[in-house]
């Protein structure tokens, strides 16, 4: 269990702002391709959202916290976008797909003097969750908008709640959000609050949608909550919410078609920064 209690910002949270230290370490084999699962279950929602907001020809967009690049490669090669900055505080999955029009660059996009300069497009997938004080970031990469830009930022919401059935799915769910908050600081909890947090940035037209994929059997999402179990397996376990063979009976349900659950969400928010 955490030993304190997160600021109404999450910036108190233990372990914040650790991802990549311990349990997705870009080092394990195989953690490029847990990502590129996320992604595919992720990527054509995050498409169609960004080229609704208008992403496009003459657009100079910022990925943060970029991954594999997989957003920032779609957003060259299908809305055509003149440029993106993918920015990752660990670059190694990014250089090795160079691509006309992407560039990359190494930073912690925590660090006090991040000024990539200005976008028309900032995009956060994945991100602000794991880092301390998303409100701070949220105001910090509304800064990063040229005016006119749009900030569109996405996280998990946890869907697990306490009327959902007590199936070993669900206990391993819950496992893995308070292991990551335990071992990382990953806080999925203040989620639901990104929209205030764009409106609070000065932010307008804020709005808002949440994409839930199905869990299929052998489909990238139940691949990817498969093999994300297993690397946060030690940190799962340790909150005494599930066992090792509760653990291994979640996975074989996962990979069946008896699982009922529902998958974390992903949250949506966008805000525009005045044109003037
Ligand atoms: C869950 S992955 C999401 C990757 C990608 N955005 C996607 O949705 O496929 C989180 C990414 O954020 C990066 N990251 C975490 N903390 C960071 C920081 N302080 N500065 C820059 N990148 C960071 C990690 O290295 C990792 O690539």
């Amino acid at each position: 269990m955490a030993d304190t209690v997160p600021s109404p910002d999450g910036a108190g949270s233990p372990g914040r702002g650790r991802y990549g230290e311990q349990v997705f370490r870009p080092d394990r084999q195989g953690e490029a391709d847990r990502i590129d699962l996320g992604a595919l279950a992720y990527d054509d929602t995050t498409m169609a959202r960004l080229r609704a907001l208008g992403a496009g020809p003459g657009w100079t967009c910022l990925d943060v916290g970029a991954g594999t690049g997989t957003v920032a490669r779609r957003l060259l090669a299908e809305a055509e976008v003149a440029g993106v900055l993918a920015v990752d505080r660990d670059v190694r999955f990014l250089a090795s797909h160079p691509v006309p029009g992407l560039t990359v660059l190494q930073a912690d996009v925590t660090a006090g003097d991040f000024a990539p300069g200005l976008f028309r497009l900032v995009h956060a997938r994945f991100v602000l969750m794991h880092l301390p004080s998303p409100q701070r970031m949220v105001a910090r990469l509304s800064r990063l908008l040229a005016p006119g830009g749009v900030l569109v930022v996405s996280d998990a919401v946890d869907l697990t709640t306490a009327s959902a059935p007590r199936t070993p799915y669900t206990r391993a769910m819950r496992a893995m959000w308070e292991g990551l908050r335990d071992s990382i600081g990953t806080d999925v909890s203040l989620v639901p609050r990104h929209p205030e947090l764009l409106r609070e940035a000065g932010l307008e037209g804020v709005a808002a949608e949440i994409h839930v994929p199905p869990l299929l059997p052998g489909s990238p999402i139940s691949r990817f909550w498969a093999d994300t179990w297993e690397r946060a397996r030690g940190a799962m376990v340790g909150t005494g919410l599930v066992d090792d063979a509760e653990l291994d009976e979640a996975v074989r349900c996962l990979a069946s078609s008896r699982c009922t659950g529902l998958s974390p969400g992903m949250l949506t928010a966008w805000g525009w920064k005045s044109p003037a």
